[in-house]
């Protein structure tokens, strides 16, 4: 192996950490196969060569480094949703909009001092290409308070959409801002948007701000959603002025005053159901075609653009993602709590964090919005609630479908239940530990749910706790005190021929050794989650500008599956303190 070191001059002025301005070249010769790759390294020891998805070649960046300056960096100057129709109206007042996809239309920033609560390393550095040292500048808090920045062209996006159940007509960006979109070293292409950023012609009787609350909720659980591995808008900063927003927070008739918080998130596409609904709905089927063909284009590259069949392909992929979206949400026991059609991505990732929450005690019935009171978004039911959407998303492509089409596509939502199920059950019995496939898996996953239900047991841990202890012990049936969850599961009469049933099951797997399921139980069964008390104590912190536990959070929960000091003695992997067993989620965000 050679080390080829060269200095690089062309980049060196993106760099002002005054660090020496490297390049490592680092070549290998494995004659035997006979050829040779260049590895090309950047200052921070990231590959500054990369896999171009597009062409499938390996190729440089143009921009092959993190950017170290604000001043250094902007949006995308052209980009591809310019295709798409602006309405020509480009006052900002509430109305009804027609023909077009999005409103013209600015952030308003705050007129109090704005504080940068937190930023998300990982969007910045990996998403965005800046250093993480920028985060703390001030060109970048005005950034992401809503001041003008270069390249930035601010677009409130028109949709509809279903809402419990209801189609509820125009609804669209009420208090998000996409202001522009980036490509990144890698190639790929990210849209910004802003939350919290202030009235659009989309805002109904909303004053389009968000309050802290909500906002550290979201920052937090879209994070730390992506680091469990589930696809999510992500979010890169979290500010907060003084600027007072009113909420009543419980729908109780009391108004408090709150601060208004802004996020910057960012997704591969905001594209919701309800973004194509509206266009049905409203008989614009030319621009229902465009738009729906600009979403395939651009982002599901394995259906070809030309083939008469692609809007089916398309639904087809919907439902098999979305599918497998639902299942990854129950294998982590998150419940969205608005899964309505406008809250529903056509990438299906997850957006739109509001009254969500992660169940404790396992309950097929547990609903995250309090003022949900016919449970129509409860956990259990989300995969009926996906299953309506993709429905009402079947309906919105029909105009597009021959006859013969229509019908293809009522037999592609019929396989979602199938699909869904075989998801669930390929996650579960990982959850599970079990390698390969037998009959009686599904039955061990419920038993074991059933268990769980009856104990009343926390989700998250049992699951956690059964991957840590050892075969030994848990055939020894006196569970440690440690093991506090599967202690409260062990009381129960089936417990003993559970226990009997899973080893066996696990026993067939003759390679396996109980130290690789256990290896392999962890990386699968976090130790931490965002639970509604952890968020509950940071947010109150967070409201006398103590920021401490939001950033504890988001570092243990960047790590979900690692056992973590500081989180240990915050408690984080323990029974939900006293203070906090009867908790109600904040709706009015
Ligand atoms: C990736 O490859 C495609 C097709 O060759 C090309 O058009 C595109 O510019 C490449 N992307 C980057 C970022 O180099
Ligand atoms: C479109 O799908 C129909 C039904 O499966 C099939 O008969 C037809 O050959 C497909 N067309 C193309 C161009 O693939
Ligand atoms: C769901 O979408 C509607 C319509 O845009 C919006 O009013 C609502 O706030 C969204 N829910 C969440 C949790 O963001
Ligand atoms: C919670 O549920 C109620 C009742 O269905 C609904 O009106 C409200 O909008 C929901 N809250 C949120 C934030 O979606």
């Amino acid at each position: 192996m050679n080390w080829i070191i060269a200095t690089n001059t062309k980049y060196s002025s993106m760099i002002q950490d005054g660090s020496i301005h490297i390049y490592f070249w680092v070549m290998f010769y494995p004659f035997c196969i006979g050829w040779k790759a260049t590895l090309l390294l950047d200052e921070g020891g990231s590959p500054a060569l990369y896999m171009n998805h597009t062409s499938g070649t390996w190729g440089f960046s143009e921009k092959r480094m993190k950017v170290y300056s604000v001043d250094q960096w902007s949006l995308s100057p052209d980009d591809v949703l310019d295709e798409l129709p602006i309405d020509p109206n480009r006052n900002n007042y509430v109305r009804r909009v027609h023909k077009c996809i999005f409103s013209c239309v600015s952030p308003t920033p705050f007129t109090s001092e704005v504080r940068l609560i937190a930023v998300s390393e990982d969007v910045l550095e990996n998403l965005l290409d800046l250093a993480v040292s920028v985060g703390a500048t001030d060109e970048f808090l005005q950034f992401v308070s809503g001041r003008d920045f270069t390249g930035w062209r601010p677009l409130a996006h028109r949709y509809g959409g279903h809402q419990f159940g209801v189609w509820a007509g125009q609804l669209g960006d009420g208090r998000a801002h996409l202001v522009g979109t980036y490509i990144n070293r890698f190639g790929e292409r990210w849209e910004l948007q802003l939350k919290g950023s202030g009235r659009t012609p989309y805002s109904r009787d909303g004053d389009g701000r968000a309050v802290l609350r909500s906002s550290v909720r979201e920052f937090l659980c879209s994070e730390a959603m992506h680091h469990l591995g589930i696809p999510t808008s992500r979010a890169a900063s979290l500010v907060v002025s003084d600027d007072a927003v009113w909420r009543d927070q419980f729908y109780n008739g009391n108004l408090r005053k709150e601060r208004g918080a802004m996020i910057l998130r960012v997704a591969k596409s905001w594209f919701r159901i309800g973004s194509l609904e509206i266009l049905a709905r409203s008989g614009e089927f030319e621009l229902l075609r465009n738009l729906a063909d600009f979403i395939i284009t651009n982002h599901f590259p394995s259906i070809n653009s030309k083939d008469p069949n692609r809007t089916l392909a398309f639904f087809s992929i919907v439902v098999s993602e979305t599918a497998s979206l639902v299942a990854l949400w129950m294998s982590v026991g998150f419940a969205h709590g608005v899964c309505n059609t406008d809250n529903f991505s056509l990438l299906s990732i997850t957006i739109d964090y509001g009254p969500f929450g992660f169940m404790e005690s396992y309950d097929a019935d547990y609903v995250p919005n309090t003022s949900d009171d016919e449970g129509r978004y409860r956990i259990g039911n989300q995969a009926n609630a996906a299953m309506f959407n993709l429905n009402k998303l079947r309906l919105a492509l029909n105009p597009l479908l021959d006859a013969r089409q229509q019908q293809l596509a009522t037999q592609v939502l019929e396989g979602f239940p199938g699909l869904y199920y075989q998801r669930f059950t390929e996650l579960f019995r990982s959850k599970l530990g079990m390698l390969g496939e037998n009959d009686l898996d599904l039955t061990l996953i419920s038993s074991f749910l059933d268990l769980m239900a009856s104990a009343k047991a926390d989700f998250t841990m049992s699951f956690r706790q059964l991957s840590e202890i050892s075969l030994d012990e848990l055939q020894s049936l006196t569970i440690p005190q440690e093991y506090w969850a599967l202690q409260d599961i062990s009381r129960q009469n089936n417990f003993p021929a559970w226990v009997d049933a899973y080893i066996l099951r696990l026993k067939r797997n003759l390679e396996d050794t109980d130290a690789k399921r256990r290896r392999r139980m962890m990386l699968i069964n976090p130790r931490y989650i965002l639970r509604n008390w952890m968020a509950e104590s940071a947010v109150r912190k967070a409201e006398s500008n103590d920021f401490s536990e939001v950033h504890l959070l988001q570092k243990t929960l960047g790590r979900p599956f690692h056992t973590q000091k500081m989180a240990e003695e915050a408690g984080y992997s323990q029974r939900t303190p006293a203070w906090a067993r009867h908790l109600k989620v904040s709706c009015s965000s």
